[in-house]
């Protein structure tokens, strides 16, 4: 989304900088001919890359050098120095990458260097093919990595959805508010998969898989033989059996379709009931005000976000979206919807043209479970994401993993999660062997209220804020028993860089010393 006819800021890298004015781990913005790069000076090696995240635009050069890799600032994407290549989702490609050369003590940008083409994967550990059930975040991205590892056997992807895989983050946020047009939610074109060779399916929902002939069939009858399968169904809307719950105007929110459909019946709204007060629903209120709709929040929960973020967040939150002119009935419950407005338990009837409903998502589980795998509130998964049958996979909402900094198992519902357990599963796939360690992330934005989480705290004392909320300017730690969990920052996205990088130093830990799990 960055704004290609907008001049690079700084000096043309080409003319040579003073090795002196470039200190340690300096990243020093400036151009290449018309492109932004930075120049980056790390542990005496000179690099050159792109400076703009190929995700959202981030700015490279406020993010965080970690080794040989930088990482963008806003949704942790991470770029190799050496290549340019997203090494981490949620980027998807790579960023340009020059050669630096030094003359004279100073650094001079010189010509762009290729992407390495990888190698295809060695033969015994090559699948002849691969099918991929699910075409969201983690299959699209086991799809694109299988092809960027070298794999070059049959890959499939059957979706059921009718939509080429898309921004599911975008659909409660810009889209939703209007401000983000249709042509950026697609990950990828169609063609994108054409010339990967990725069989994509839309509109096809897998019915059944028959572990021992190796096979998938979908609803429709059609069969898919595979030698590795990677199960990547994602999540479910919770639907509430509510008296007039299924009117017209009572919407859900999954889909590209449903993301539509509800941008459709607001622009002919007046008054919105949005019933859920956590992520979901909160980013819609907020794009529904967008759209100047009025909106009340109805939540069973005292705070919203509480669970998540803690009570403190919680106030802030509900005031940001007071002060949007929202209106909150919290602790209690919908009791029925008709075509004017929504019944609470509270004794209140709130009028209402349009009816959100975000209480939570469930696991698409029913078709691992039909095939017998291992299923446990998810689909249980091993360190390498395989499941209780050799040669199939999960990722994504769906999978439960042990996660090694609490020593327990998780499933979270994140995007760049489910994007990076689609790749680490691909290169599984391929017999890498590649542990699942990364540290969740997630990120939400409400108004122009935007707050990154790192870690994971089902549980927490009372979390720790080292800055200002009310000032969007704060670091907040969630612990449990002294141990450092999460961590979510506002408006300090290099302190939540940091503390991944921090998290990830404990698990490492813990890895080489297990009894301290
Ligand atoms: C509106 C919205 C906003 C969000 N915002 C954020 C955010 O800001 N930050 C964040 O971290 N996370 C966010 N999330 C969560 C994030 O989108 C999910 O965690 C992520 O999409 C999970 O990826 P997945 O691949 O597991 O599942 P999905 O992306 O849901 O993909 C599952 C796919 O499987 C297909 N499928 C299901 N069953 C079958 C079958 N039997 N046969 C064939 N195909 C099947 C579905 O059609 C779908 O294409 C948001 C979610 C929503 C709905
Ligand atoms: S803009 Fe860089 S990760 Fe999103």
């Amino acid at each position: 989304m960055s704004d290609e006819n907008v001049e690079p800021e700084g000096p043309d890298l080409t003319r040579g900088v003073a090795l002196s004015t470039l200190s340690e781990g300096a990243m020093l913005l400036g151009r290449v001919g018309n492109e932004p790069a930075i120049l980056v000076r790390h542990r005496g090696e000179l690099f050159a890359i792109g400076s703009a995240c190929t995700h959202y635009g981030g700015p490279l050069a406020e993010g965080l050098l970690v080794e040989d890799t930088v990482r963008c600032p806003w949704h942790h994407a991470c770029f190799s120095l050496r290549t340019g290549e997203a090494l981490r989702a949620p980027a998807l490609n790579p960023v340009a990458c020059w050669r630096v050369e030094q003359r004279d003590g100073s650094a001079f940008v010189g010509e762009k260097l290729t992407s390495p083409v990888r190698r295809p994967a060695a033969a015994p550990a090559m699948p002849g093919s691969v099918v991929i059930v699910g075409g969201g975040a983690a299959g699209n991205a086991a799809a694109e990595m299988l092809r960027r590892e070298g794999y070059a056997g049959r890959l499939t992807l059957l979706s059921a959805d009718e939509s080429t895989p898309y921004d599911r983050p975008n659909l409660s946020k810009n889209y939703l508010a209007g401000t983000a047009p249709e042509e950026w939610i697609p990950l990828r074109s169609p063609e994108f998969y054409r010339q990967h060779d990725i069989d994509l399916k839309l509109g096809v929902r897998v019915g059944a898989i028959d572990t021992a002939s190796r096979r998938v069939e979908t609803v429709g009858g059609e069969r898919h033989a595979y030698d590795a399968l990677l199960l990547a169904t994602g999540a479910e809307p919770v639907r509430l059996a509510l008296p007039g719950g299924d009117l017209p105007h009572v919407h859900y929110l999954r889909t590209l379709a449903d993301s539509r459909a509800l941008a459709a019946r607001a622009r002919a709204s007046k008054q919105a009931v949005v019933i859920g007060a956590s992520f979901i629903g909160l980013e819609v209120a907020a794009s529904l005000r967008a759209r100047n709709v009025g909106v009340h929040v109805v939540g069973r929960e005292p705070r919203p976000m509480e669970k998540i973020l803690g009570a403190e967040v919680g106030d802030f939150v509900r005031k940001l979206h007071e002060q949007h002119g929202v209106i909150f009935h919290l602790g209690t419950t919908p009791t029925g919807i008709d075509a004017r407005s929504v019944a609470l338990a509270s004794g209140e009837n709130i009028p209402a043209d349009l009816v959100v409903i975000g209480v939570g998502v469930r696991p698409a589980v029913a078709l691992a479970e039909r095939a017998g795998l291992a299923v446990d509130r998810g689909v249980t998964v091993d360190e390498y994401l395989q499941t209780s049958v050799p040669g199939i996979f999960a990722a994504g909402d769906i999978a439960r993993w042990p996660d090694r900094l609490t020593g327990e198992r998780i499933r979270v519902e994140h995007w760049v999660v489910a994007q990076r357990q689609g790749q680490t599963a691909a290169r599984n796939i391929l017999g890498r062997r590649e542990r699942f360690d990364a540290v969740p992330f997630f990120w939400t934005e409400q108004y122009d209220f935007g707050l990154a989480y790192v870690g994971h705290a089902e549980r927490f004392d009372m979390p720790e804020i080292d800055g200002r909320l009310d000032a969007r300017e704060c670091t907040i730690v969630f612990r449990r028993g002294g141990r450092k969990l999460a961590v979510a920052v506002v408006h300090r996205d290099l302190e939540g860089l940091k503390a991944e990088v921090e998290l990830e130093r404990a698990i490492a830990e813990r890895a080489a010393s297990p009894q301290a799990a």
